[in-house]
């Protein structure tokens, strides 16, 4: 199996940016925990990071043919986006949503997410361990129900 991991905006600062709220660790740090993690699944992991709708857009249109699932923290572009949104419906890749923060704890506007629909599940509040727990998530679906 092969997996898309996709960072959305501002996560490149993670580590420096309100550590009260996203933590201490890296992206960097985070993506070598993926890979361990991918790693310790027998999956291939790969991952990207765009502060950009449209990188994204088209991240996930490369994904089809690629990758057999999607794991994406889409950050703000979470609770704007119907471009992503579309695109992951367009894919039809199975995908699973994470959050670092729990959203639903948080200001109203971040209450609502755009992709939850179109995804398998969501992980959210864990820290940097949503990544992990949503990459054993998309694993344990595509191994159970797509094989
Ligand atoms: C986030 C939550 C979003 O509301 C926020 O805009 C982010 C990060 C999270 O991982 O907790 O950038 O997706």
């Amino acid at each position: 199996l092969s997996l898309l991991v996709l960072h959305g905006p501002n996560l490149n600062l993670l580590g420096q940016r309100e550590p009260g709220i996203y933590g201490s660790l890296s992206l960097a740090e985070i993506n070598r925990q993926l890979e361990v993690e991918g790693k310790n699944l027998a999956v291939e992991v790969f991952v990207m990071h765009s502060n950009h709708e449209g990188f994204l857009v088209d991240a996930i249109h490369d994904a089809l043919g690629k990758h057999q699932g999607i794991l994406i923290n889409a950050g703000a572009y979470t609770h704007t986006s119907v471009a992503l949104r579309d695109a992951i419906a367009a894919v039809n890749l199975p995908t699973v949503e994470v959050h670092l923060s729990n959203i639903y704890r948080r200001e109203e506007f971040r209450h609502h997410s755009y992709i939850a629909p179109v995804a398998i599940g969501q992980i959210s509040g864990f820290g940097a361990q949503s990544y992990i727990l949503g990459l054993q998530a998309l694993v344990y679906y595509l191994r159970t129900k797509c094989e």
